[in-house]
């Protein structure tokens, strides 16, 4: 199958790059408005992309639905802060039910009842039962494209991660602990249980 991406809806493009680009991490993004209100949502587009100094990209994509931008973005063009959180199988439920989309003046975290927790450097809180945090400043947004279903690159560095004290031994994580889900095509995640080890070469 040969698929020319400009000869197709681009609805159906989206569909064939999240069943491709496959598991993809959750960042559980939280951020607030310049008046005041919290925001909660996933974000599956996301990746590492530096360790110095330490930078995160996700990408809100303009909503299908009214050409808009979505409400986090918007939040982070004004206030230029924002908190990434890791999403553990336990959040499953309410990361979901954060994912609606509700008008600006609704705060997710009140909705889904998670707890918001003062953050150390930057306004929006962190999720209180994350088992990881990080706390970012806005580096950089890059607009990709501003039709429907298009997208920006929020790039964001790290100024402080909160990690649980159980999971982490000398830097490293233990994914037991961790129990990240990521997500694949349409509904569906995939749970972090199954792993193997490859040695690097020398
Ligand atoms: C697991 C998951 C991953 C998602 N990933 C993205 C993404 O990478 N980009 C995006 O624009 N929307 C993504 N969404 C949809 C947003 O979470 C949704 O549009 C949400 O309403 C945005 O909220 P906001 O307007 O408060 O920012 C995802 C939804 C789920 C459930």
């Amino acid at each position: 199958m040969i698929i020319d991406p400009r000869n197709h809806d681009p609805r159906s493009i989206y569909k064939l790059m999240i069943g491709s680009i496959v598991p993809r991490p959750i960042a559980f993004v939280s951020s607030i408005s310049a008046d005041g209100i919290r925001n909660l949502a996933p974000f599956s587009f996301f990746a590492g992309v530096s360790a110095d100094p330490p930078v995160i990209c996700f990408c809100p994509m303009v909503r299908s639905s009214d050409g808009k931008k979505k409400d986090t973005l918007q939040n982070i063009e004004s206030t230029r802060e924002f908190v990434v959180n890791v999403v553990s199988e336990e959040l499953v439920g309410q990361m979901n039910l954060c994912s609606g989309e509700y008008p600006p003046d609704v705060d997710e975290f009140e909705l889904s009842r998670l707890t918001p927790v003062e953050s150390d450097l930057v306004r929006p809180p962190r999720v209180g039962e994350a088992r990881v945090s990080m706390e970012c400043k806005l580096r950089q947004i890059i607009s990709v494209s501003e039709k429907p279903l298009g997208a920006s690159i929020v790039l964001g560095e790290i100024l402080r991660f909160h990690v649980q004290d159980a999971l982490f031994d000398n830097f490293k994580i233990d994914p037991d602990q961790l129990r990240a889900v990521g997500r694949m095509g349409g509904p569906t995640y995939i749970r972090t249980r199954d792993r193997f080890n490859l040695e690097r070469p020398k």
